[in-house]
């Protein structure tokens, strides 16, 4: 077998990057361990910015995100008792993100590729990569049927996530690691109530931090700091309502409960890997880095990795220049670092630490005073939130 660009993973990253390529005449094959079931219900990121939503938009994705998404125009910020509104169309020049679930995106682009007889290769197992510094890599495969596959590629993009194996296929001796991990964890629920509020909540209160984000105008998303180490079976409904409550508390205003359909527990990491090109593998989204969820940028980072790999791409296999390839590892690695640092940031501002000491909380409330305070503190956090620097 043989195709232009093997690509390594079904989510978001992976499969946008497909259908980039499939409108610049470039055939790819994508191949994914999980079942198409699996890969639409793995509940995720919520939170899309305005430039990704324009790239969808122009990619032809953006019928339903159109009709489905809500526009947010600014976030909350809670802390010592008080609510604050950091509003991002007056601060921004008018930009604005979308509550859009990683899922939909997920449906809509599967929907598509196969609609337009794109080739994607569910329930594989048993993945190699090989050839990496030759100029026909190597990807190989057992796909469901219990056939082994080696497709002959021009290229192989690694859109495996961070457990996949694209990463590891490069030698450790030429990768740079930068890692830290928090001593907090996000438990996550889906509830069938509306929301109780018109943007997103980010609470930050003794007990630890809370989120109250959304899906649809019935499904409200909330997350609660939990311990690293925590077992999803210690939480009760009861038990995670009481916690919602008691950070969200607010004279005036009321945190509406609703049957629980969905929980999970999700550890907090930031870690960038580089380059994230070798020879012929160039990684893209979690196969490279991975964010705290508090900045919302894992899935736009994806999203932006791709953008650029399909242009990079376009110039190698349509026109033979090897100078947007060598540049690839670098563009996409300003953008990462720009959303770790604002991930870090939002993550350490909002989270008291186990064993945190009066000072250190007196040092984050310090801060969020001056964020809601501030116009030019304001602008950054909401510059950054939107997406900084611009997709294209
Ligand atoms: P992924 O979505 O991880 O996709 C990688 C795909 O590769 C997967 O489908 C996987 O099954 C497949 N794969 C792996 N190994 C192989 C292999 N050997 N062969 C074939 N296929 C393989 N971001 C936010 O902004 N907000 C959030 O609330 C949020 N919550 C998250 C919760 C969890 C549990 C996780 C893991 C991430 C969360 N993120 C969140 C981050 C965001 O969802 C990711 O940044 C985004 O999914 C990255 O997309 P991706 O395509 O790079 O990787
Ligand atoms: C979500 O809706 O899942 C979500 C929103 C904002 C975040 C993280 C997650 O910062």
């Amino acid at each position: 077998m043989r195709t232009q660009v093997g690509i390594v993973g079904a989510g978001p990253a992976g499969l946008l990057l497909s259908h980039l390529l499939a409108l610049r005449g470039i055939e790819s094959v994508v191949v994914e361990t999980r079942s198409r079931a699996y890969c639409e219900a793995r509940q995720r990121a919520g939170i899309i910015e305005d430039g990704a939503v324009r790239l969808l938009r122009e990619a032809g994705l953006g019928e339903r995100l159109d009709r489905e998404g809500l526009e947010h125009g600014g976030i909350y910020l809670q802390f010592a008792g008080e609510r604050h509104h950091i509003d991002f169309r007056d601060l921004t020049g008018g930009r604005s993100v979308t509550v859009y679930a990683q899922t939909e995106v997920v449906k809509d682009l599967i929907a598509r590729r196969l609609a337009d007889g794109g080739a994607i290769e569910f329930e594989v197992t048993g993945t190699a990569v090989a050839g990496l510094d030759t100029d026909r890599p190597l990807l190989s495969y057992t796909s469901a049927d219990g056939s082994r596959h080696d497709v002959t590629c021009d290229v192989i993009a690694g859109c495996d996530g961070f457990h996949g194996i694209c990463r590891t296929a490069i030698p450790g001796s030429l990768l740079t690691v930068r890692e830290r991990e928090y001593p907090y964890a996000w438990l996550g629920i889906l509830a069938e109530v509306p929301p109780s509020t018109d943007e997103l909540i980010y609470a930050h209160h003794p007990d630890g931090f809370a989120l109250h984000s959304m899906r649809t105008p019935q499904i409200s998303r909330l997350y609660l700091q939990v311990a690293p180490d925590e077992s999803i079976t210690n939480w009760s409904d009861d038990r995670i309502w009481a916690a919602l409550q008691q950070r969200f508390a607010l004279p005036g205003w009321e945190l509406q409960e609703g049957p629980i359909f969905e929980k999970s527990i999700t550890p907090m990491r930031s870690f960038v890997s580089s380059p994230m090109r070798h020879g012929r593998l160039f990684l893209a989204g979690d196969a490279a880095h991975i964010v705290p969820p508090t900045g919302a940028k894992g899935l736009n980072l994806a999203l932006a990795d791709v953008t650029i790999l399909a242009d990079t791409l376009e110039g190698l296999l349509l026109r033979g220049d090897t100078a947007l390839a060598g540049g690839y590892s670098d563009r996409c690695l300003q953008r990462v670092w720009r959303s770790t640092h604002f991930s870090w940031w939002m993550t350490t501002m909002l989270h008291p630490s186990p064993g945190a000491d009066p000072m250190d909380l007196e040092l984050q409330l310090s801060q969020l005073r001056y964020v809601t305070g501030s116009r030019a503190a304001a602008t950054s956090l909401a510059e950054n939130y939107v997406g900084y620097p611009a997709i294209r």
